[in-house]
C-alpha cells in the first residue's frame, strides 16, 4: 500500500504529465496555424508520449492498491512569439518536470518505498532524454535564426520523427 503522502504526490504527477500533454497539444495547434507541419508532427508525438507518461503512473498507483484522483488540468498558453520560443518553452517545461520527478524520487527514497523509487528512476532516465531532445532542437533553431529557408529545412527534418522518443513509454 502506498503511503498517503506518496499517493498524493503521484496523483499530482499524473496531473502534471497530463498538463505536459496538453501544453504540447497547444503547441501542435500553434505550429499548424503557422504552417509548420513538421514541428506540429513532432509535438503531436511528444503530446502522445506525455499521455503515456501519465498512464504509466496511473496504472502503477492502481497496481499498488491506491486510488487515482484526477484533478482539473490547467489551460495551456495559446501562442508563442516564434517557433524557437515555443521549443524554449518546451525545454523550460521539461526542466520543471525533471525537478518534480527528482522530488518524487527523493520522497520515495526517504519513505523507503523501493517500488516507487524504481518507477521514478525510469522517469529520471527519461527526463535526461527529453531535455536533450528538446535542447537539440532549440540549438538548431538558434542557428537558423530568422532565416526562412533554414526554418523550412528544420521543419522538414522534424517531420521525420517516427517514434515518440528513444526510451519513450509508447
Ligand atoms: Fe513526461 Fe516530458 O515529461
Amino acid at each position: 500500500m502506498l503511503k498517503p503522502n506518496l499517493l498524493a504526490a503521484l496523483n499530482q504527477q499524473i496531473n502534471e504529465e497530463y498538463y505536459s500533454s496538453y501544453i504540447y497539444q497547444a503547441m501542435v495547434a500553434y505550429f499548424e496555424d503557422n504552417h509548420l507541419d513538421g514541428c506540429a508532427h513532432w509535438m503531436r508525438l511528444q503530446a502522445a508520449e506525455e499521455h503515456e507518461h501519465a498512464l504509466k503512473i496511473f496504472d502503477y498507483v492502481i497496481s499498488r492498491g491506491g486510488r487515482v484522483v484526477l484533478a482539473a488540468v490547467q489551460a495551456p498558453p495559446k501562442d508563442w512569439p516564434s517557433p524557437q520560443a515555443a521549443f524554449e518553452a518546451a525545454l523550460a517545461h521539461e526542466k520543471l518536470m525533471t525537478a518534480n520527478i527528482t522530488k518524487l524520487a527523493d520522497l520515495a527514497q526517504s519513505e523507503k518505498d523501493h517500488a516507487t523509487n524504481n518507477l521514478m528512476q525510469w522517469y529520471v532516465t527519461e527526463q535526461v532524454e527529453e531535455e536533450a531532445n528538446v535542447d537539440d532542437i532549440v540549438n538548431k533553431l538558434k542557428m537558423v535564426g530568422g532565416d526562412g529557408a533554414g526554418l523550412f529545412l528544420m521543419d522538414r527534418e522534424l517531420k521525420s520523427r517516427t517514434v515518440a522518443a528513444p526510451g519513450g513509454a509508447a
